[in-house]
């Protein structure tokens, strides 16, 4: 007999996390899927890029899913109206496929309405009925150009309530990277807003890594679509007794490796409570533990996996620092990659005045890019500054 060994690691970075992977965010979690069970309200999760919200995202799918309907989307990529529709009614059809099996034929037949011959599509769906027949012979119609993308967006913001309540469903539909749908055109949040005043039976999860967009979408009484529509989730970092407890049960589990009070402590003061980093540089980490049979790891091992894990990322930093940024924004950046500053001390160290540097200092933390606290910025991204330090 062949005993397959099923890999385990300690760390895990991308894909699905959930436990033993997944650390804390506990409140966030329940927060979120009450309000979605009980159809309370709708909600925005903002974090910097790679603070974990796809992943908290997901844990929520997974909770609600044995409850209702639940469609999650990733905005990046949805480039015009018709991507925004036909991803929308994919993903509910889906969600429908994966509670019922009579959801599977509707499923098929969705498929084929993109595809196959549009005058056998019309029977196929009057067959159907309901509000896949209303849904289907709008998208049949932009086939044939009888209407316009227009119509397209109203139809694919209509369907999921019709749909819920012909199958007597609830629908969470999750809109990860929300931003990047502001292209499509500021009407796509109008009519949003229109259905979500009117809908019993779906609410909405949307995730964002800018606070520009939180502002212009959500934030102003009067100017934004969405005012006052959603309740606000800000993820910060996880707290380091957290990170550290997990580091010390992940090595004990899957390694039976010890790590010094000093080396938790020094893990977070490389990478803080980012989840992103802090998986990756146990990732680091862990191979050396594995190629040298460790069986403590030190604080000196912190720092060779840390640096292990700014070679490999200085590509992407590199790429960042060259693309992303204007001649001041980089002035700043490299003055607060020493530690935080405030207004008038980076001037100073710029040799300029803070009235000078004020609008990219707001741009900056608007895409959360720094973080303001106790009146002085700081580089949120604490491993990209590390190595803007460095190199
Ligand atoms: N709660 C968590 N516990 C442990 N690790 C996590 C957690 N959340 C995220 N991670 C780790 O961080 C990685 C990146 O997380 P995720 O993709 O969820 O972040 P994000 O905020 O969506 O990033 P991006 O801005 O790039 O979309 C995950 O692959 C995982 O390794
Ligand atoms: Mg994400």
């Amino acid at each position: 007999m062949i005993i397959v060994q099923k890999a385990s690691s300690a760390f895990k970075v991308g894909g699905f996390i959930e436990a033993p992977y997944f650390v804390d965010r506990d409140d966030e979690l329940q927060h979120l899927h009450h309000d979605a069970r009980t159809l309370s309200q709708s909600n925005v999760v903002i974090a910097p890029r790679r603070f974990g919200k796809t992943s908290l995202l997901r844990a929520v799918e997974s909770r609600v899913s044995e409850e209702m309907l639940v469609s999650y989307l990733n905005c990046l990529g949805m480039v015009d109206s018709v991507g925004f529709h036909d991803r929308v009614v994919e993903a509910v059809l889906h969600a429908f496929a994966l509670r019922h099996g009579r959801g599977k034929r509707l499923l098929a037949t969705w498929r084929d309405l993109l595809k196959k011959p549009v005058l056998g599509m019309r029977d196929a769906l009057a067959e159907i009925g309901g509000s896949i027949e209303g849904m289907g012979s709008i998208r049949l119609k932009f086939r044939t150009r009888e209407v316009d993308a227009q119509a397209l967006l109203e139809s694919a913001l209509a369907f999921p309530e019709r749909f819920a309540a012909e199958q007597d469903e609830n629908v969470l539909i999750i809109l990860d990277e929300f931003q990047a749908l502001v292209p499509l055109g500021e009407h796509i949040f109008s009519l949003l807003k229109e259905k979500m005043e009117s809908q019993k039976r779906v609410v909405y999860l949307f995730s964002g890594s800018s606070l520009r967009m939180l502002h212009e979408v959500f934030g102003q009484e009067g100017k934004s679509p969405l005012y006052q529509m959603v309740g606000r989730l800000f993820l910060g970092e996880i707290p380091y007794q957290f990170v550290h407890r997990f580091y010390r049960e992940r090595l004990r589990e899957v390694h039976a490796c010890e790590i010094t009070a000093p080396a938790l402590s020094q893990v977070t003061e490389r990478v803080g409570g980012i989840p992103y980093y802090f998986q990756k540089l146990g990732v680091s980490l862990e191979r050396e533990i594995t190629i040298h049979d460790k069986k403590k790891i030190t604080t000196r091992d912190i720092e060779r996996a840390f640096a292990s894990l700014l070679e490999e990322l200085s590509g992407d930093f590199q790429e960042r620092w060259e693309t992303r940024f204007t001649g001041q924004q980089r002035a700043i950046l490299k003055a607060l990659s020493g530690g935080p500053m405030s207004v008038t001390e980076t001037a100073r160290l710029l040799e300029t005045s803070p009235a000078n540097i004020s609008y990219n200092l707001s741009r900056q933390t608007e895409a959360m890019i720094l973080t303001k606290e106790d009146g002085r910025y700081r580089i949120t991204d604490r491993v990209f500054a590390a190595w803007l330090k460095e190199f």
